[in-house]
């Protein structure tokens, strides 16, 4: 089990809004190597896929055309604690309640279009980096 990365996306909203670069900076300094990265769209079907946890959820067709809208940023991260560091530097799921300072905080604008994807365990890293990655994108 890869216990020291995480996965992420910056979905279409900051990639619309020109925040690719300012997010990728926090990330950055907060001390995240980059071991893969990439503009690419999720199709309908690799949407309904990866949030199929999410399917009978009432804002899962929301989520879906959100997520399918336009170019997202996917990359594989490292770092000692990847996961749990990560998901403290993008701050809480609604942008409200997120810590000042988070990419959240700084960039979300609401809890549907909240910026930045953060895997929630190591076991959805793996899995959520294979589904974006082959072996020879990842360094
Ligand atoms: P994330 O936690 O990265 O993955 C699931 C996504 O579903 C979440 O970000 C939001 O984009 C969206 N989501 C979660 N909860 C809600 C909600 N209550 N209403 C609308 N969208 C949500």
């Amino acid at each position: 089990m890869i216990t020291n990365r995480t996965f992420t996306m910056l979905k279409p909203d900051s990639v619309e809004k020109g925040n690719i670069g300012a997010i990728m900076n926090k990330i950055n300094s907060a001390g995240f190597k980059i071991l893969a990265m990439k503009l690419t769209q999720m199709s309908v079907s690799d949407a309904e896929s990866f949030y199929s946890v999410h399917k009978d959820r009432p804002f899962f067709n929301d989520l879906v055309g959100y997520m399918t809208r336009g170019p997202i940023v996917a990359a594989i991260l490292e770092k000692d604690n990847a996961v749990e560091d990560f998901r403290l530097l993008i701050g809480a799921t609604n942008p409200a309640d997120a810590a000042a300072g988070t990419i959240r905080n700084e960039f979300a604008d609401s809890i549907s279009e909240n910026a930045v994807h953060g895997s929630d365990s190591d076991e959805n890293a793996k899995i959520e980096s294979d589904f974006h990655f082959s072996g020879r994108e990842v360094y």
